[in-house]
């Protein structure tokens, strides 16, 4: 029996503008004001780990107010239509799966989460109220947010190359294609996979070979999706 079609997507913070968190781009290079040097690097942490901390204590609240938007709940609703679908996500909340999509692959970590500072397969569920100093791993070191930060490697790259060379469809929402090795993940798909860009700037991003759908995740998601259940396949 042939395997359903499967489509991989990979989102970028586009797809959650809808549910009021900010883009990078949107944020001037600012994320609540902060300049990202300063919160989202390995010398930040070692500089001021209270500041990081509490940056991320913050953006961990924002981030349970936000509720999943029409693109989050209708690739959820593609996969409970029997569809198969694979998430690769860059981005930090967890908007996807409260959506009620199962497969998600986070590369630039989860913010729900914690782990150790020296060993970044020692994941723990967050503390009550937040990561705080004098928080440790089982080997006795402080625990830090589960985020890639700038300048650090991408552990789950290779998994995500997989994924997105095992694509019958590549669908791309709301990233800028800025930001490596993230980025580099479009090469890695067939040469005849078909692969589109859903973003209100697709025409300026999209690589060649890349289908660009000029609109937003919330118009350009649903309306792709509905498409697909209709016709009952991807292509
Ligand atoms: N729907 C879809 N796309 C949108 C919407 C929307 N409503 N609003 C904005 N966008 C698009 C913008 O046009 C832009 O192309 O979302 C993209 C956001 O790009 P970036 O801010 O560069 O975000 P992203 O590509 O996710 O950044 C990648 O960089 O900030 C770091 O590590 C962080 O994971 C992040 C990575």
């Amino acid at each position: 029996m042939a395997a359903s079609p499967h489509l991989v997507v990979f989102t970028g913070s586009g797809i959650s503008a809808e549910s009021g968190i900010k883009t990078f781009r949107a944020s001037d290079g600012l994320w609540e004001n902060h300049p990202v040097e300063d919160v989202a690097t390995p010398e930040a942490w070692q500089r001021d780990p209270q500041q990081v901390l509490d940056f991320y204590n913050q953006r961990r609240d924002q981030i349970r107010r936000a509720k999943p938007n029409a693109a989050h709940k209708a690739l959820a609703a593609l996969e409970q239509d029997g569809f198969s679908v694979s998430i690769i996500t860059q981005n930090i909340d967890d908007l996807h799966e409260r959506a009620g999509s199962r497969h998600v692959l986070h590369l630039h970590g989860e913010i729900l989460k914690a782990r150790s500072s020296i060993d970044e397969r020692m994941r723990y569920p967050l503390p009550k109220g937040g990561i705080e100093l004098g928080n440790v791993c089982d080997k006795g070191s402080q625990l830090r947010p589960d985020v890639v930060w700038f300048g650090e490697s991408v552990p789950l790259f290779a998994e995500a190359c997989d994924l997105v060379s095992q694509a019958d469809f590549l669908l791309v929402v709301g990233t800028s294609l800025a930001v490596m090795p993230a980025a580099s993940l479009l090469s890695y798909i067939d040469y005849d996979t078909p692969c589109a860009l859903v973003d209100p700037e697709a025409d300026m991003l999209s690589p060649p070979g890349v289908l660009a759908i000029n609109t937003t995740a919330g118009e350009g998601v649903p309306a792709l999706v509905n498409r697909w259940k209709q016709q009952g396949s991807l292509l």
